[in-house]
């Protein structure tokens, strides 16, 4: 025993280390427990070898959305497998929000894995500009799914392109009468190149300004009852959330879109009263305003129906989406529109296009994807599980005097925390998100983790939306862990 001692002390020191993990949200706190079998025995100096992976990553790759010299030790996962992943040392995590809420189908779907293997021993490329079987086959699929209407699709690698598509495709679409304003709001998310980042509400879109982003975007204010806009209460408010676009429609003219996500999701799951969808989307049709859903977060049956739209049955006239299309197993975007915008382009050039658009590889799982929703009823689980949710979550917020409120739909929910109940005064601002200054979403984050939940954090909420696999007693084990780690943010309320 006696020289191995030092390593055996070392073995069982758990190291917390913060890290905030890839994308726009998820923030990893890593208990990493080191172990022989792991790390390969001790070195000369008596201590385990650095892990190389880490070193390797953090040096010659960038960490997203976030000051670089706080990515030195990325968390080394070696494997994933259904609503678990693992880490190097060995512990394994439960993915409480899926990834960057994309994971939907969980990890290593053998169906997916099957179709990516067999496209790629098929035809892993070819050009844009040919027929080919996979093509077809998933736009066919698409049409079944998609609201009805939205029938001609352009296939991207990501939500952000599927959106910038989506902007050029409106901008092209409404030149002849002059439009080209595109109004977004402000608690919003919609991806990270310049058009894109130019509509996110977010303190992401700080960062790009003023010459990062197109010109031409302006904001609308939120639906969100907890913290609404106008000071209002629902429903003596007559929805003033969505009247409001109709008076900024009329009074800045020229505008071409309006965009929103119909559950806001990553900044912090705003369900929408259910008149202001259908309203939003009227106002639009009585200006001609082209109404875009971006469904990158909420669609592929997240929230217990194949697209969000069609829990208050609107019909947009573009859909964007990606993430759960193929349940994150390939990079794979889509723009869907209407054949009313298609036809526009039969005597209008269609500028645009990539060299991987519609990339048989990106679009291989697509109908697999589609299968296996279906097969495992994975739109009634999120359904179910959601009334479980909405009553585990409700509890937990009699219990824990944090808690401002909780929110959600379908497999897809916010916990957002406050100092004080009656203020409403957050934990934390967007200028701290965007300063990098300690959070209290990330301390509670921290004990979510030592108990095995990595949980995505976003200013002063956190983002639940585990793969819609999950089991009931798995999502009952993630909720009793907030319920013992939501006392590091009580013990901070003021008093
Ligand atoms: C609503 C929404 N739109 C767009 C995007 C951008 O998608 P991507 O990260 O795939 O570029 C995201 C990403 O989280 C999103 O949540």
């Amino acid at each position: 025993m006696g020289s191995n001692q030092p390593f055996l002390k070392f073995k069982f020191t758990m190291i917390i280390f913060v890290q905030k993990m890839s994308g726009d949200k998820l923030l990893l706190y890593h208990p990493f427990v080191s172990r022989k079998g792991i790390y390969g025995g001790k070195s000369v100096s008596g201590q385990p070898p650095q892990d190389e992976t880490v070193e390797l990553v953090a040096k010659y790759t960038y960490g997203t959305w976030r000051f670089q010299k706080g990515w030195k030790k990325p968390p080394h996962i070696v494997d994933a497998e259904g609503v678990y992943f693992t880490d190097a040392s060995g512990k394994k995590f439960l993915d409480f929000s899926s990834q960057l809420m994309c994971s939907n189908l969980g990890h290593k779907n053998q169906a997916l894995i099957d179709a990516i293997v067999e496209q790629a021993k098929k035809m892993p490329y070819i050009g844009p500009a040919y027929s080919i079987d996979i093509r077809a086959q998933v736009s066919k699929a698409l049409v079944e799914v998609m609201p009805k209407g939205l029938e001609k699709y352009f296939y991207s690698t990501s939500g952000t392109e599927a959106n910038e598509a989506a902007f050029k495709i409106v901008r092209m679409y409404q030149k002849p009468k002059g439009a080209y304003k595109i109004i977004s709001r402000y608690t919003s998310y919609h991806g990270a190149t310049a058009g894109s980042i130019a509509a996110t509400g977010d303190p992401r879109r700080w960062f790009s300004e003023p010459t990062s982003k197109i010109p031409g975007v302006i904001f609308a204010p939120d639906c969100n009852c907890y913290r609404c806009p106008f000071r209002q209460e629902y429903p003596s408010c007559g929805i003033t959330c969505a009247e409001y676009v109709d008076y900024m429609i009329k009074n800045e003219a020229n505008v071409a879109a309006m965009i929103v996500e119909p559950v806001v999701g990553t900044n912090g799951v705003l369900v929408p009263v259910k008149e202001y969808l259908p309203r939003l989307k009227q106002i639009c049709e009585e200006n001609d305003v082209i109404f875009i859903a971006d469904e990158v977060m909420a669609g592929w049956g997240r929230t217990g129906k194949w697209f969000a739209v069609d829990n208050w049955d609107v019909k947009p006239d573009i859909i964007t989406t990606a993430k759960g299309s193929t349940g994150a197993y390939t990079p794979l975007g889509i723009t869907a529109t209407t054949r009313k915008i298609a036809d526009y382009f039969e005597d209008n050039y269609f500028a645009h296009g990539h060299t991987y658009e519609a990339h048989p590889l990106a679009m291989s799982p697509v109908v697999a994807a589609i299968n296996e929703y279906k097969r495992m009823h994975l739109l009634e689980n999120a359904k179910e599980l959601g009334k479980h949710m909405s009553k585990r979550l409700n509890e937990l917020k009699e219990r824990h005097i944090s808690i401002g409120d909780v929110r959600g739909i379908g497999l897809f929910w916010a916990i957002e925390i406050v100092k004080d109940r009656k203020t409403k005064k957050p934990f934390n601002t967007r200028v701290d998100k965007a300063t990098g200054a300690p959070l209290m979403v990330d301390k509670v984050a921290a004990e979510l983790s030592k108990r095995g939940i990595i949980q995505s954090t976003w200013i002063s909420h956190f983002v639940i939306a585990p793969p819609l696999i999950i089991t009931k007693e798995q999502l009952d084990f993630g909720i009793d862990a907030f319920d013992e780690a939501l006392r590091v943010a009580d013990a901070e309320v003021e008093r």
